[in-house]
């Protein structure tokens, strides 16, 4: 076993998509993880395949935009698993079917957007942070998009909560850093999940065809982002963003 053997690695939003793909990236490199998602059936899903790399994985069905439920959910990693090694903030989405111009949005809709794709990856953090300094030891990896410095239309809220997870991933590196405390970004661009998955067969094209790979990204390649910057191979890298979108944008 490599490096993370005995190394607990909390996801958020697990269950589908790149927080799969990380939970079974990071497993089978050796790690226990501790998988936290509101689809309780598909988690258990996830978390059988992680099982099937023989390490210790802890599911919790919760709605990480409760805050009661992320703060108790925190605190059961920590009682039943242990300290926090490395938390993936991966948790994040857009209006989605609520899509509409900003001028157009409803205020409820903007809050969810910047609830689901800001406030939790702050709110989660803060529950590992105090440990993370305790042990001088923890990597914090938040999932951006390079919509924060695309500015996709139509997801000017996304842009906005995806650009502030940068600001907050850079505000946090420097005062982690006296405690040996990485803190990165992802910026993936298009990635084959269920939200690509669902656009019009024309609507994904023209999305493949704008990246100059000529490719929709695979959340395996966020997920092995992740588990480089989560590794001692990124220890001296801190306060970065790491965009992985074929060449789509380029910061
Ligand atoms: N897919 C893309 O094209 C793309 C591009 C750039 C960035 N991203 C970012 O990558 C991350 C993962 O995206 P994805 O495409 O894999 O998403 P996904 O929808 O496939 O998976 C998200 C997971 O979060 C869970 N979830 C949703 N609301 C929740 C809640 N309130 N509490 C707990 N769990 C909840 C869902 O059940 C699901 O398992 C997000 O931050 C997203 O913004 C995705």
């Amino acid at each position: 076993m490599g490096e993370f053997e005995g190394r607990i690695v909390v996801i958020t939003g697990a269950a589908h998509g790149i927080g799969r793909a990380m939970a079974l990236g990071f497993a089978a490199e050796g790690a226990d993880v501790a998988l936290l998602d509101r689809d309780g059936a598909a988690l258990e899903a996830t978390a059988g395949d992680a099982r099937g790399h023989g390490r210790r994985v802890l599911a919790i069905e919760a709605d990480l935009l409760d805050h009661g439920v992320l703060v108790e959910s925190f605190a059961r990693i920590a009682r039943d698993l242990g300290p926090a090694h490395t938390l993936v903030n991966n948790l994040g989405q857009t209006a989605r079917e609520r899509f509409s111009m900003f001028s157009d949005a409803p205020h409820e809709v903007l809050e969810f957007v910047l609830d689901i794709s800001l406030h939790a990856a702050i709110h989660c953090s803060r529950q590992v942070v105090g440990a993370m300094k305790d042990r001088r030891e923890g990597r914090i990896v938040s999932i951006s998009s390079d919509s924060a410095f695309n500015g996709d239309l139509g997801c000017v809220d996304y842009a906005a909560a995806k650009a502030g997870v940068l600001g907050f991933t850079r505000g946090l590196a420097r005062e982690m850093a006296p405690y040996g405390v990485t803190v990165n970004a992802i910026c993936p661009g298009p990635t084959n999940t269920r939200a690509m998955q669902r656009i019009p067969p024309d609507a994904f094209e023209r999305a493949r065809a704008a990246v100059p790979m000529q490719a929709i990204c695979e959340p395996e390649d966020i997920a092995n982002a992740a588990i480089f910057l989560a590794s001692s191979k990124a220890r001296f890298i801190t306060g970065n963003t790491l965009i992985v979108n074929g060449g789509r944008v380029f910061h």
